[in-house]
């Protein structure tokens, strides 16, 4: 890796392309840390910017090159600058290019948690400058595409038709293999409470993207799981978060307390193929 000033990489972000000499790009995706200032933080007993750390180093330590680092939202879970200061500044130390969009929990701090869901305020905030909308890279042959579905004040999402809109201008002028990346998920779990908090306009997307063949997969964390399927010829991926995680197939709220932390790797191959895959941190700290 050639050395980067600090400099070179603040100017660097957001990446707009990359490129390598083999072809192919590795993402690493990591999603939902949920972090707080106070770093001795933990939810249901996972510290959650230990286990945020752990992933990231961990996943860089494998024996495979990481051209991208995309983090796919709730990088809070109370809206603090200097919390995406702390996020940046890690992500900057790797010299690896990295992208980061907006969660519900970025837009979003929900008070009185001690209470009943129903009986919890939600307070509405501005996204960090940094959390990125309508922003594409270039990966070799592919294109990347990130989307905002944040929705102030709320915990479901929504593309929007400014979106959709840039959606369809991108699309049609754009013939190489895309994947798209936003927070809230676009197809049902079959958990009715996560369910009600997806992306409320998924028909239109869908409808949107069935006309252009070239969308090859859709990225998202917000569901705390690890999912894949596929709508309309295109892959759908969902990831474990950083820190805790959400129990699959339940109707009401309900935590996995034998699922552990993890990330996913996806490669962008030349060929227009995607080899995409789960791992789990191998020693989650309290
Ligand atoms: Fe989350
Ligand atoms: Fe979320």
């Amino acid at each position: 890796m050639p050395n980067r000033s600090d400099s070179d990489l603040k100017r660097q972000y957001p990446p707009t392309a990359i490129h390598t000499a083999d072809g192919n790009i590795n993402i690493l995706q990591l999603t939902d840390p949920h972090l707080y200032w106070d770093t001795t933080t933990s939810t249901a007993g996972i510290n959650n910017h230990q286990n945020f750390v752990a992933c990231l180093n961990q996943a860089l330590n494998e024996d495979r090159r990481c051209d991208l680092i995309l983090l796919t939202g709730d990088l809070v879970n109370e809206v603090n600058t200097q919390i995406y200061d702390r996020i940046f500044e890690l992500l900057q130390q790797t010299g690896i290019p990295h992208a980061c969009i907006a969660g519900n929990h970025d837009v979003t701090d929900e008070l009185n948690t001690h209470l009943a869901f129903e009986q919890r305020q939600f307070v509405a905030h501005t996204a960090d400058p940094r959390l990125l909308s309508r922003h594409s890279i270039q990966l070799n042959n592919w294109e990347l595409l990130l989307l905002d579905s944040s929705v102030p004040g709320k915990i479901y999402g929504a593309v929007g038709n400014k979106n959709l809109q840039w959606l369809r201008q991108k699309l049609a002028n754009c013939h190489n293999p895309v994947m798209i990346a936003m927070h809230h998920h676009l197809l049902p779990m079959h958990s009715a409470w996560i369910d009600a908090h997806i992306t409320q306009d998924a028909s239109d997307f869908w409808a949107l993207i069935k006309q252009f063949p070239q969308v090859k997969a859709v990225l998202s964390g917000h569901v705390h799981q690890d999912y894949e399927s596929s709508q309309s010829g295109v892959n759908v991926y969902t990831t474990p978060s950083t820190c805790y995680q959400f129990k699959p197939n339940e109707d009401d709220f309900a935590l996995d307390p034998d699922a552990s932390p993890g990330y996913r790797w996806l490669t962008l191959t030349i060929e227009g193929e995607i080899n995409s895959w789960v791992t789990r941190l191998t020693k989650p700290t309290n």
